[in-house]
């Protein structure tokens, strides 16, 4: 819809400079295989679904009355599974609600944020949306993090672990250096992509008063529907959270979220099983584009991004999406010959090989 200067004369002044995030598309076509938007290839845990229909069996009341506004059942089973105190966990509406409430919380501040040029998209909105000053540090020619630049006054630091969408894993002695390195900021690390290969820097928080770890249940538990996020970090920066969630939403999470990422986080057996059978499917599916010619970066994540030396890659997805495969394509310098591919079941990725190989690349 367009929107005329008149009608937006209603509108207040910054919200008529906002550049807002463009999600992925969610199209209805048939015989569509999605791999554009990192959602898990596989159903949740069964144990989530028997959760949900056990709210539905009592429905009157479930719906009726309003939800724990602590979500304390979900924080405890949180901090159970995550080895850390129920003090310890802030849960929210998604990552990128917590994300939000982050932004609000810690990065207001004289000093810029820093934060790679190619990182999660949605950064940059909230900045411009709350106000954060900011500081881009490029990435090297490998696309990888340079851990010095990290070292210069800042008002806080996010960074993206393994980063998206270049998939690719910093470590967690390079997290420890960068932590070590500023004292007075904040350090957050967004892992919405560890279970697939990475190791957490949940590990790193009773020792760093400035560290927050922000990870989301949408991609190795399956529950992008679901809508559920939490961080993990000392109690001080846990109450900033919940100050800034208590001047917003006391209700983020609803009856059913609480309920199903409860059993989610219950059911570590099949979130250990499944994680693994997509960590598989991506070492196979890697080893397949390589040898059609893709160069594809080290990934630690449920998406890889490659190349095709040979072939424009806005002319590939476009190709790929004729043939009913879609896959993220970001027009943006530095990235716009690669393709951000999810990691999908070992026959949805056999589809796109045999695509590749049998119509495009012919
Ligand atoms: C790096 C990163 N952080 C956070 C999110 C948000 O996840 P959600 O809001 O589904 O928890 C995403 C989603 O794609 C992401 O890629």
């Amino acid at each position: 819809m367009k929107i005329t200067a008149e009608q937006m004369r209603f509108w207040s002044p910054e919200v008529r400079e906002l550049e807002p995030y463009v999600p992925g598309e969610q199209p209805k076509i048939q015989n569509l295989l999605k791999l554009n938007t990192n959602e898990n290839p596989y159903p949740p845990s069964p144990k989530v679904v028997e959760a949900v229909q056990k709210i539905l069996e009592n429905s009157a009341d479930a719906l009726r009355l309003y939800p724990d506004p602590d979500a304390s059942e979900l924080k405890q089973a949180i901090a159970k599974q995550q080895k850390v105190a129920v003090e310890n966990v802030f849960v929210g509406n998604g990552s990128d609600e917590v994300l939000a409430h982050i932004f609000k919380a810690f990065f207001i501040q004289e000093l810029p944020l820093l934060y790679p040029d190619i990182t999660y998209s949605f950064y940059p909105v909230y900045s411009q949306f709350f106000g954060v000053k900011t500081k881009v540090l490029p990435l090297n020619d490998d696309f990888e993090i340079v851990v010095d630049d990290y070292k210069q006054p800042n008002g806080g630091i996010i960074i993206t672990n393994p980063n998206a969408p270049t998939s690719i894993d910093l470590g967690l002695s390079a997290i420890e250096d960068i932590l070590q390195a500023n004292p007075n900021s904040v350090v957050v690390i967004d892992e919405a992509y560890v279970d697939f290969g990475a190791e957490s820097a949940v590990s790193l928080v009773q020792r760093y008063d400035n560290l927050v770890v922000c990870q989301t249940t949408s991609k190795s538990r399956s529950l992008a529907g679901l809508r559920v996020g939490f961080a993990i970090a000392q109690p001080h920066l846990i109450a900033a959270l919940e100050a800034v969630k208590n001047s917003f939403n006391s209700y983020p999470m609803d009856r059913f979220a609480i309920a199903a990422a409860v059993a989610s986080f219950e059911d570590q057996a099949y979130f250990e099983t499944q994680n693994a059978k997509v960590i598989a499917s991506r070492e196979k599916l890697v080893a397949q584009l390589s040898e059609l010619g893709f160069k594809v970066l080290p990934s630690s994540a449920n998406f890889i991004f490659a190349s095709l030396p040979s072939k424009d890659a806005g002319e590939l997805a476009s190709e790929l999406r004729e043939r009913g495969i879609i896959v993220r394509y970001f027009n943006k310098p530095r990235i716009n010959q690669f393709l951000r591919i999810t990691i999908g079941t070992d026959e949805q990725n056999q589809r796109l090989v045999d695509t590749l190989k049998n119509e495009i690349l012919v």
